[in-house]
């Protein structure tokens, strides 16, 4: 029995290739900001825990103020690519979020609460007090968004079950077990939280409101975290895709863009990896003492290369599994409409230079040093 649901009589008003480009661009982003806000948290977290140094006090108070504003970054860039996916997946997509119902409209308030934490963990440790274990219980409860989001993403692509969940509970309220992919899926990210959390203190260490020794500290730990975590990460990707069935992971080989989205993305990995493993060990927090700038930027760089491959590949394992139960993506019927797309795509260029502006403007603020109460 045919488990998706027909699909909408209104055609598609853009070509797929075009919904999937901004799908995918959008969603990396979004990736990048969920990866800093899981791993900035957790080591601004174990810093005001252990207070080894003071410069590891105002280490973990540089990543707290900066995490209220990765949230907004986390929200706003999670919107495009949620509305991408639902035309480009929505047979699939609006019936596993029914299943899960429940659950899933939770992610709302699990949300405004995570975000009042932050700004609750941020005053905290602004004010001297004991913060550790409010930015923990916001770590938590950012973590079991993530575990919603991945049970939502791998449930989505298994038809068989569906039928299954409805007649064992109608209002939502049952999670599903026993998927082998979610929970490599989900720890994937929470890797990667901590991989790109080092490379945001490597990319923070180039900032003029440390001192040369805040610098040394900061570079040297962001070195060791993205060296360790870039490894585990790694061994995570693998992980993932050796857990998927037999058909996908045939169709990942074979097809050339999955191909080379994995090739390059482990490569990639494995690259930044070598890179920071090399550097730490010639001293990167020496370095740290002069001009940083170059190695900040390139970290920038190679974390939204590394995020864009990835989504391609998981867009891939997506697709080909969805395949494997009939449901082919590019089966659809397109009427497009330039006039809108045009007009889209000149809002979406104008948002991005609003944005840049906005950063821009942060970036000629008013310098206060980092270690100033
Ligand atoms: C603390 C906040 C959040 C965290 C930690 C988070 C984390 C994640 C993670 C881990 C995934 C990947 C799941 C997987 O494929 O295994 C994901 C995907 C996604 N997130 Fe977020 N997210 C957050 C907020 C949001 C919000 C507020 C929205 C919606 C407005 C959202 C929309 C999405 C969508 C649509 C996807 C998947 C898109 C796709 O596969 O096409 N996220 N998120």
């Amino acid at each position: 029995m045919q488990s998706f649901p027909a699909v909408d009589p209104i055609p598609l008003p853009a070509p797929i290739w075009l919904l999937k480009l901004l799908h995918i661009v959008t969603l990396a982003l979004h990736f990048v900001a969920v990866e800093m806000l899981l791993g900035g948290l957790l080591l601004a977290v174990l810093l005001s825990l252990f207070r080894g140094s003071p410069a590891s006090m105002v280490t973990a108070r540089a990543l707290a103020r900066r995490l209220t504003i990765v949230m907004t970054f986390v929200i706003n860039l999670a919107v495009p690519p949620l509305l991408f996916a639902q035309v480009l997946y929505g047979r699939a997509l609006y019936t596993s979020s029914v299943l899960i119902g429940l659950y899933w409209i939770a992610i709302i308030g699990l949300l405004m609460l995570t975000y009042w934490l932050l700004y609750s963990f941020t005053g905290r440790l602004e004010a001297g007090k004991s913060a550790w274990w409010v930015g923990l219980i916001a770590w938590i409860l950012a973590g079991s968004i993530a575990r919603l989001l991945s049970t939502n993403m791998t449930l989505m692509l298994r038809p068989e079950v569906w039928r299954k969940m409805y007649s064992a509970s109608a209002m939502g309220a049952y999670l599903p077990t026993g998927d082998p992919t979610l929970t490599p899926r989900w720890l994937l990210m929470m890797a990667g939280g901590l991989f790109i959390g080092g490379l945001w203190l490597i990319y923070l260490s180039g900032r003029s409101t440390f001192t040369a020794k805040e610098k040394s500290f900061v570079a040297v730990l962001g070195s060791k975290v993205a060296a360790v975590f870039g490894l585990i990460y790694l061994g995570a990707g693998v992980w993932v895709a050796l857990v998927q069935p037999q058909i996908v992971k045939a169709g990942l080989l074979v097809d050339p863009l999955y191909k080379y989205a994995g090739f390059a993305s482990y490569g990639w990995l494995a690259l930044v990896v070598c890179t920071v493993l090399v550097s730490a060990a010639a001293g990167f927090g020496k370095l740290a003492n002069v001009q940083f700038s170059l190695p900040s930027w390139v970290a920038v760089l190679l974390a939204v290369l590394i995020e864009i491959m990835f989504t391609v590949y998981r867009d891939g394992v997506r697709d080909l599994s969805l395949l494997a139960s009939g449901y082919n993506v590019w089966d659809r019927v397109v009427v497009t409409n330039w006039w809108v797309v045009g007009l889209f795509l000149v809002l979406f260029v104008a948002g991005l230079g609003v944005i840049g502006w906005l950063v821009s403007v942060v970036a000629r603020a008013r310098k206060v040093m980092e270690g100033a109460a």
